[in-house]
Formats: structure tokens, sequence, C-alpha cells
């Protein structure tokens, strides 16, 4: 571990999935950070935080709201960088889908949320070096269909300068990735007006070890997935991913590196679900995946994603799809998540007999 601290660093949503992580890799490379979150005393939430190693020493959790004008004031208080990641991950609100919910629920902590955090880095200036902000592959994948039916050969490569279509996300009520793309785009009218250094990152599904007790949104769709389930990632269809620790070295490459400007996609593999079932299903016959063909198939747009971008500024090899999966099918069953079904074998007859 590196002792000498790097500096001061807030990070908002402390608890969740991806903020865990990035906290854990913060606090390895000798930063003090300050974590965000709504209730420092919910153990069920943050006790994992206190485990990591430098915590004791490093870590401070501070109480924030991202719908409370200035809540976020003192957290950010003498900070060198924030790291925004608090967000509503919700498909649609936990209350009912009427639009008033789908506003309090999700539009509004992303957008109003994320500029009530900007708010707090303004008055931080000029000490606050920069902000980078977890927005989502969803604010740039979801598109129109250029063709009816397309094939895996005319994939559209998107990159950076591609956003999702408001439009077609309000339409289709794709609530996330409209909530997410309002946020960044207000995120960066916000910050070009006030001066302040934003550079986001469009991470795809995160996969990996999960270190809360209780599992995110995306995790639960994931062990719901090799549980047997298939309704979510049906409608998921096809989708890019990758690994939670690429994403947290990315947010740190983000911040720490001087020329790094705008926009970075961060994705390893973008694959089909009846694909990904296969290769879950081969790589975990123990697991009851569903089988690929059971997958409906959604007309949906064909796209890959360009990662040339963050791949210049010096990031590593991203992690395939088998040790993404291998790493958060691990830490399902040790947190008591999944549990393998045994496999039956056919009863041995003696050419079958091993010599040992
Ligand atoms: N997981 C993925 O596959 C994925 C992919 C791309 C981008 N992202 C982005 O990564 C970020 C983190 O997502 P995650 O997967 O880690 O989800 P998560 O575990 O649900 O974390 C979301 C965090 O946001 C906080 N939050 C929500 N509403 C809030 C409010 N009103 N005030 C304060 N905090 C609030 C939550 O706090 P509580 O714990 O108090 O609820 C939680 O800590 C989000 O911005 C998400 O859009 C995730």
């Amino acid at each position: 571990m590196n002792s000498k601290s790097k500096g001061k660093v807030c990070v908002t949503g402390a608890g969740g999935f991806v903020a865990s992580w990035l906290i854990k890799r913060l606090l390895l490379s000798g930063y003090q950070v300050i974590g965000t979150v709504r209730d420092p005393g919910d153990s069920k939430k943050v006790g994992h935080l206190w485990m990591l190693e430098g915590a004791t020493e490093r870590l401070e959790l501070v109480r924030a709201d991202l719908l409370e004008e200035g809540s976020f004031d003192e957290a950010v208080s003498g900070c060198d960088g924030v790291f925004h990641t608090a967000s509503p991950v919700l498909a649609i609100p936990k209350s009912s889908s009427s639009s008033s919910n789908i506003k309090s629920e999700i539009l509004e902590p992303a957008i109003e949320g994320t500029l009530n955090v900007l708010r707090s880095c303004k008055r931080n200036l000029p000490r606050l070096r920069r902000v980078v902000l977890t927005s989502s592959s969803s604010t740039v994948r979801v598109r129109e269909m250029t063709s009816l039916t397309p094939t895996v050969d005319e994939a559209v490569l998107l990159d950076e300068s591609s956003w999702s279509s408001e439009e077609l996300c309000e339409r289709l009520g794709i609530w996330y990735a409209l909530s997410k793309t309002l946020a960044e785009k207000a995120a960066w009218e916000f910050c070009n007006r006030n001066g302040i250094d934003l550079v986001t990152v469009t991470p795809s599904f995160v996969i990996g070890p999960n270190l809360p007790a209780v599992l995110s949104p995306t995790a639960a769709d994931v062990a719901a997935l090799l549980r047997g389930e298939k309704e979510k990632f049906e409608w998921h269809g096809r989708m890019g991913y990758v690994h939670i620790d690429d994403v947290a070295v990315a947010h740190i490459l983000l911040y720490e590196k001087e020329e790094a400007k705008g926009r970075y996609i961060c994705s390893s593999t973008v694959v089909d679900i009846q694909d990904l079932a296969s290769i879950l299903s081969q790589r975990f016959p123990f697991l009851p995946i569903p089988i690929p063909t059971s997958f409906k198939k959604h007309a949906r747009p064909v796209y890959d994603f360009d990662t040339s971008k963050l791949k210049g500024l010096g990031m590593r090899r991203l992690r395939s799809i088998e040790e993404m999966f291998d790493d958060c099918v691990g830490s399902l069953i040790m947190q008591g998540h999944l549990s393998p079904t045994p496999i039956i074998q056919p009863p041995s007859s003696p050419s079958h007999t091993s010599l040992v």
C-alpha cells in the first residue's frame, strides 16, 4: 500500500456497487477519501467500506442527499477532486410508474442531483482540480434502428460523439437512459459555463465482485440470470460489459491524467444475450443459466463501442467476459446470493472408470 497521501477526493454515493470498488482502489493508491452516503449509520449499506484496506486511516463518511440543496458542501470542501457516482439505478420508479414518480424518483435525483453536487464543486474552486462524472453507455447507445434486420456485420461503431436519442428514450420509457443522458448534458453545460474541469466516463454493464452486503440493482439482475431467470436480460438484448475493477481504474486514470478531456467510453466486449448465455452456460455448467435459444430476439440496433480514446490515454487491457464473470460468480457464491446446483453425473461404466 502507498502510505503517502495523494490528496483528498470526494466520492458521492459511497456505499454503491461501483463507488465501493472505486473507493477500494483510491485507498490502495494512497488517497484520502470523503465518501457521501444518505445514512452513515446504516451498517448494511456502509459496513463493507470500513473493512477496506486503509479505511480506518483515510476514509471519512459524510451524510448527503442529492435532493437537498447544499447537502454536498461539507463533503466537497477542501477536496482536490470529486467523483460523482450517486444516481438512481432504477428502470422504473419503486412506487408506481406515474409520470410524477418517474420525475421525482429517477429524473430529478439524476439531473438536479448532479447540478446540486456541481454547485458545491463551484463553491470549492479554485481548490477543486477536476470532477469525474460516472455517466453510462446508455447515454451513447439508445438510437433508432438503421435497418429492420441488422446483422453483426452491419454493427455501427459508436464513439464518444454519439448521444442517445432523448425522444426515443421517452417513447420507449427507458427512464434510466434518459436520466443519465440529461444529467450528463446538464453537467457539461454547467461546468463549461462555470470553469469546472469535467471528465465523464461512460461504462457499459458493470460486472464483478460485489462489495456491499446488499446486492445493487444491476448485480441483482446478474444474480437472477445466473439463477435461471431470463426476463431482465432478454430485455437488455445486446449489451456491452466491463469488469468493475477496470471501471474503477479508468475513473482514477481520468482523474490523474492532466490531458484527459471530454467523454470516455469504458467497455470491454459487446455481445447479444444469446451469445452471453452460451458463454456462461459452458463456463458455469453448475448454474441453471437459461439456454441461449430460449431468449426472445428483440429488434434492436446492432452496435459496437470504439474504446480507442480510453486506450490511447494509457488504459490497461480491459478484462474479458470470462474473467469478469469468474470474479462475479465467485463473489455471489461466497456472499450466499447464489448456490451452485450439484451436477448429476451418469452412473459410471467400466469403460469410464478412472485409473486413479
Ligand atoms: N452498474 C452498472 O452496470 C453501471 C453501468 C454504467 C454506469 N453506472 C453508473 O454508476 C453509478 C453507480 O451505479 P451502481 O451500479 O453502483 O448503483 P448503486 O449500487 O445503486 O449505487 C447508486 C448510488 O447512488 C446513491 N443515490 C441514489 N439516490 C440518491 C440520493 N437521492 N441521494 C444520495 N445518493 C443517492 C445510492 O445511495 P443509497 O445507497 O443511499 O441508495 C447509491 O449509493 C450510477 O451513476 C450509474 O448510473 C452503473
